[in-house]
């Protein structure tokens, strides 16, 4: 499949297709709008179309064509911020809140898969937190104490992971965790959805989001959606401007999937321990009609920053390949790179629930906090409780309006972080010259006291739009792997001719023709 999240192709795009729709051609009224058909959005679509609600998807972009398609798809409650910081800021009950919905989340995944027949390779597997950087055993001991506290009992202290070819040295093993092809399930899901009366159109994209009864959202192309509940699981909230995207930062991650022999690695899922940390996972490798070869594919992530902060991103492809061959020796030639983008909330935990502030009918799901698998199919279940107007035990733990004190420092050290940016006013351009602009590359230029996007495509032909991001303002960066132009301050990705990819940012990069500005922003991915 083509995905429009970026330039590169990962294992799971290339060995799927996902089902296509037509946008919309009219108004519309229903009772549920979900905004966004990645995990976050299908799942809450699947539930409530069971649950006999009128339900209309619809997506800027193909089925899963935002981050759902450029994840490695550990499902785990092995969660990234370690259940010892969680505690601290949720208590001992938050803790274990977030321990349960996360192993429920896995059982939903498998269970959805099971009842609807998705042959998505869900594959129960073991999960291994081992050493790296200058953590140590007591690091270890003291998860493992915080992670019983949280109700996983099962989890154990071993003494390495179980390679032949690598001592890893001491591990916590995880059991029950589970690997799938997030694809194939949200191919399923789709599915599942039309069946239950649910309508899905791609290629439309929400350019305003308004609460109201009924709520309304108008598309780039001028229709209207009137919808009793809309639901907005477009990854980071585009219908928000700044509550949400203060209290929580995009990163970019990069992947590398390479052939190893079949069996010559258990499957499993592995994460060593520094910040940032390296995920680890193996998937089976199939040729065009489905039927499973001889290799497998070893699928190594790591080398996050933050989005649009760093140049370096083809490097960062070569450390990673490198770090995975001083590992795996039997790892033979890297067929896949693809990187992608995730969203750290400053408390490690998604906000699922109501838009704060003073919406009544506009929900939300965000801050995938690395674990949007599992906080994606949390959000469809705590969502479809409460927009049926129940309640739902995690509801609390994961409402988008709390605020946690202790997490005060990272809060600031994000903001500070974002005002920092402001600093690219005052610099030169990323290029002098746009006559040294090669086919395939972006720059940006300074021209007076302004800042330009300037792609120039394959052909030779050169684009250029105005370099000020039109959520709050920051100077856009170019992304050489991506072939995007990247917010340093809340993560809006717009793609070389300045149609916006990913929120904050609802609307593109205004175009500049002649030297001069359009009035009207550029349109969208449609
Ligand atoms: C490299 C990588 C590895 C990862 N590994 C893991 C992992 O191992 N385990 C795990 O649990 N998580 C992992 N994650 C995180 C996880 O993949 C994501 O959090 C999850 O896929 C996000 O799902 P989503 O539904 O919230 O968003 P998305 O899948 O991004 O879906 C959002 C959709 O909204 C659409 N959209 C956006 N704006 C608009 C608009 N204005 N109008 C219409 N449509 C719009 C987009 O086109 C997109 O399809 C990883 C992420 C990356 C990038
Ligand atoms: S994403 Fe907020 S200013 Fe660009």
């Amino acid at each position: 499949m083509h995905s429009d999240s970026g330039h590169t192709t990962s294992v799971w795009m290339s060995t799927t297709e996902v089902p296509q729709f037509q946008p919309l051609t009219q108004d519309l009224r229903t009772n549920v709008c979900v905004v966004g058909a990645g995990i976050a959005g299908l799942t809450t679509a699947y539930l409530l179309a069971r649950a006999g609600r009128a339900v209309v998807v619809i997506d800027d972009g193909p089925i899963g064509g935002g981050e759902s398609s450029r994840t490695t798809a550990h499902l785990t409650a092995a969660l990234d911020d370690r259940y010892y910081n969680i505690e601290k800021l949720h208590g001992e009950e938050g803790a274990r809140l977030a321990a349960e919905s996360h192993m429920s989340a896995i059982h939903r995944v498998e269970s959805i898969a099971s009842m609807e027949d998705i042959d998505c390779e869900f594959e129960r597997v073991e999960g291994f937190l081992f050493l790296g950087g200058k953590e140590t055993r007591k690091d270890l001991e003291r998860e493992l104490e915080a992670a019983h506290r949280a109700g996983l009992t099962d989890v154990q202290l071993v003494d390495r992971i179980p390679f032949s070819f690598w001592d890893s040295g001491p591990a916590l093993r995880f059991p029950r965790q589970a690997t799938f092809h997030p694809l194939k399930y949200l191919k399923g899901l789709t599915r599942a959805i039309l069946r239950d009366g649910g309508r899905i159109y791609t290629g439309v994209h929400a350019e305003k989001i308004v609460d109201g009864e009924p709520g309304k959202i108008t598309t780039t192309a001028g229709h209207v959606i009137s919808a009793d509940n809309i639901i907005v699981c477009t990854n980071t909230p585009v219908n928000d401007w700044l509550i949400i995207h203060s209290k929580q930062a995009a990163y970019r991650t990069y992947v590398v999937a390479g052939r190893v022999p079949k069996g010559a690695v258990p499957h499993g899922l592995y994460w060593d321990t520094p910040d940032p940390y390296h995920y680890i996972r193996l998937q089976a490798a199939e040729d065009k009609s489905g039927r499973e070869l001889d290799y497998e594919m070893l699928i190594v992530g790591g080398e996050d920053h933050k989005t649009g902060q760093a140049v370096d991103t083809e490097e960062r492809f070569v450390r990673l390949e490198q770090w995975t061959r001083e590992r795996f020796p039997m790892l033979e030639r890297i067929e896949y790179r693809w990187s992608g983008q995730v969203i750290e909330p400053v408390d490690y935990l998604a906000y699922i629930g109501k838009n704060p502030g003073a919406d009544q009918h506009i929900w939300i799901a965000t801050g995938d906090s690395g674990n949007g698998m599992t906080h994606g199919t949390i959000a469809g279940i705590i969502l479809n409780e409460l927009v049926q107007g129940r309640r739902h035990q995690w509801a609390r733990l994961y409402d988008p309006s709390r605020v946690k004190l202790k997490a005060t420092a990272e809060y600031v050290r994000e903001n500070v972080n974002v005002i920092e940016q402001l600093k690219d006013y005052f610099t030169k351009g990323e290029l002098d010259d746009i006559a040294a602009l090669g086919p395939g590359q972006g720059a940006v230029v300074g021209r007076g006291r302004g800042k330009i996007a300037v792609y120039r495509d394959e052909s030779g032909n050169i684009h250029q739009c105005s370099a000020v991001c039109p959520h709050l303002y920051c100077i856009v960066h170019w992304n050489e792997t991506e072939k995007t132009w990247d917010c340093p301050c809340h993560g809006s990705r717009f793609d070389a001719y300045g149609s916006v990819v990913n929120g904050p940012a609802i609307v593109g990069l205004s175009r500049v023709s002649r030297g001069r500005k359009e009035q009207k922003p550029a349109a969208s991915k449609q």
